[in-house]
């Protein structure tokens, strides 16, 4: 199968002052297109740190990422992101979702971000908002809208541009059974019927069960 995402070592230390806090001690990773992975491991392992770096929003301290070919570190400012741009579609642990748009306003937004220009795609966004249950919300800002539905708006934003590869940074974590249900069982149709590329961080072993593979960290590192 073809690799679409691959780490090599990759080493990530924060600074605070004048101390070097590791979070990643070399991570070596290799994700095949159309793979669901959850990544799994206590708080403070490095999860959300492996995820940024996975998808270019910070820079890693040593160590390589490769996405779809193409070495992240041998790119310019503005190409690594345009390859955050056209191939990665991120769900945040907080949602930041902008609070004065609707929530069609927010897809419509990541769509002039991907595309550079305004969107005319209100099919796709349509598409989109029902399959997430969300198509009589569409006109509601992010305060008119219940956590589970403003997660689901942000999981909407992640992948109305229909992304090579979703990173999502605990798309459950604050959600009861039924929106969690919804959110799994969307990723799972994106994953089978579209061959999408998913990487999911978790703490839920139901969530986890869901996906092919589950990576699980460690302090820094990954265990098994
Ligand atoms: N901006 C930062 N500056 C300094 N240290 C940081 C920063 N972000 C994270 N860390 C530290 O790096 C380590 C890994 O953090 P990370 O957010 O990757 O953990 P996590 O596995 O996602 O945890 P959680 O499950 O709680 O979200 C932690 O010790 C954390 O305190
Ligand atoms: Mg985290």
């Amino acid at each position: 199968m073809k690799s679409i995402l691959q780490t090599v070592d990759l080493k990530k230390s924060y600074k605070i002052g004048k101390l070097d806090v590791p979070a990643l001690r070399g991570v070596s990773l290799d994700v095949a297109e159309g793979e669901f992975v959850a990544i799994m491991g206590p708080s403070g392992c490095g999860k959300s740190t492996l995820l940024h770096l996975l998808g270019g929003l910070l820079s890693p301290t040593s160590g390589s990422i490769v996405i779809d070919g193409e070495d992240l570190a041998q790119l310019s400012d503005a190409q690594r992101t345009d390859i955050r741009r056209r191939k990665i579609g991120f769900v945040f642990q907080r949602f930041n979702l902008f609070p004065t748009l609707s929530a069609e306003g927010n897809l419509k937004l990541a769509e002039k971000i991907h595309t550079g220009s305004g969107s005319k795609n209100s099919d796709r966004r349509r598409e989109v908002l029902r399959l997430l249950k969300l198509e009589n919300k569409m006109h509601h800002k992010p305060l008119e809208l219940s956590g589970g539905e403003q997660q689901r708006v942000a999981l909407a934003r992640a992948i109305v541009n229909a992304p090579a590869i979703i990173l999502a940074d605990e798309p459950t974590g604050n959600l009861d059974t039924e929106n969690s249900e919804i959110v799994l069982e969307m990723f799972k149709e994106l994953n089978q019927k579209f061959n999408q590329t998913i990487i999911m961080i978790t703490h839920n072993p139901e969530a986890a069960a869901a996906c092919g593979r589950t990576i699980q960290m460690r302090d820094g590192h990954i265990v098994n």
